[in-house]
């Protein structure tokens, strides 16, 4: 079991490294280029990062389904919904899916030039672990599985250097604390207030999500019971095998 798993997980990570966002590529998270989320334009730096999509017959024209979450790093339901819902669903179908992870919530910020002031609802600690989260979707290639590395620790903030060391060791954690404690992270954070604040409808909770930049009631109560199917539901090209249970060949040469 665990070898098989472990087998699993470096061919999942070899793919995922022999990705790059390549201008005029089709990539889902796209570091460099812009943003695709409405609610995003004008400031949407290190929210999002790059997974090449794959040749593997699927029409390439078709946009991906946005899934935007807005959350808090140590709220509990936020934890649950990214760790057994968000990320999940991003293993099976990154092919069809676009992920925006904005860390804030309800969070506070105060003052009106840098360095701006932040406080939150889960106190200090949650504002280091959203401003971590932040700094490692500015700095590494790889930031989704560290952030879920850390939001499925028992300790988000005390596994983060380990996390980013199992997933990125090219990236010195001191590069992250640095970014955490300097004018890097106070304007990404200051860029994710204002996403939060942007948002409309008003956010009234965490964790909050937004498919295609939209929030409703219906969208939101699917993304929590099943955001696979969601997904699978709302994507317009031709449906990847996962979502529609069909054979596929399997390439023996796979190992
Ligand atoms: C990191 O943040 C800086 C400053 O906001 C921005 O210029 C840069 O594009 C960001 N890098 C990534 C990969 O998001
Ligand atoms: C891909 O999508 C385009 C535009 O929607 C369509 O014209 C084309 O037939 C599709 N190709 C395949 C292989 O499904």
């Amino acid at each position: 079991m665990s070898v098989s798993l472990g087998l699993f997980l470096l061919g999942f990570c070899f793919v995922l490294e022999s990705s790059e966002c390549r201008p005029g590529a089709p990539c889902l998270y796209l570091p460099a280029q812009g943003c695709r989320f409405p609610e995003t334009a004008g400031n949407c730096a290190g929210q999002k990062y790059c997974l090449e999509q794959k040749a593997n017959g699927q029409n390439q024209t078709d946009s991906p389904v946005e899934v935007a979450l807005y959350y808090e790093s140590l709220c509990p339901g936020c934890r649950q919904f990214l760790v057994l819902q968000l990320y999940p669903t991003w293993l099976m179908l990154h092919d069809i899916m676009a992920v925006s992870l904005v860390p804030f919530g309800n969070a506070q910020e105060s003052g009106q030039k840098p360095p701006y002031t932040f406080t939150c609802q889960h106190g200090e600690d949650e504002c280091l672990g959203n401003m971590i989260e932040a700094c490692i979707m500015n700095l590494t290639k790889l930031a989704f599985p560290i952030i879920y590395c850390m939001e499925s620790s028992e300790d988000v903030i005390k596994s983060a250097q380990v996390c980013l060391q199992l997933y990125e060791p090219a990236v010195d954690w001191n590069t992250v604390m640095t970014c955490v404690k300097g004018d890097l992270g106070n304007q990404l954070m200051h860029a994710n207030a204002l996403m939060t604040q942007a948002l409309k409808p008003a956010h009234e909770y965490v964790p909050w999500v937004t498919i295609n930049g939209e929030h409703t009631d219906d969208l939101q109560q699917k993304a929590m019971s099943s955001l696979f199917m969601l997904v699978c539901n709302l994507y317009k090209g031709t449906k990847p095998a996962a979502c529609t249970g069909a054979a596929m060949k399997f390439d023996r040469n796979y190992l």
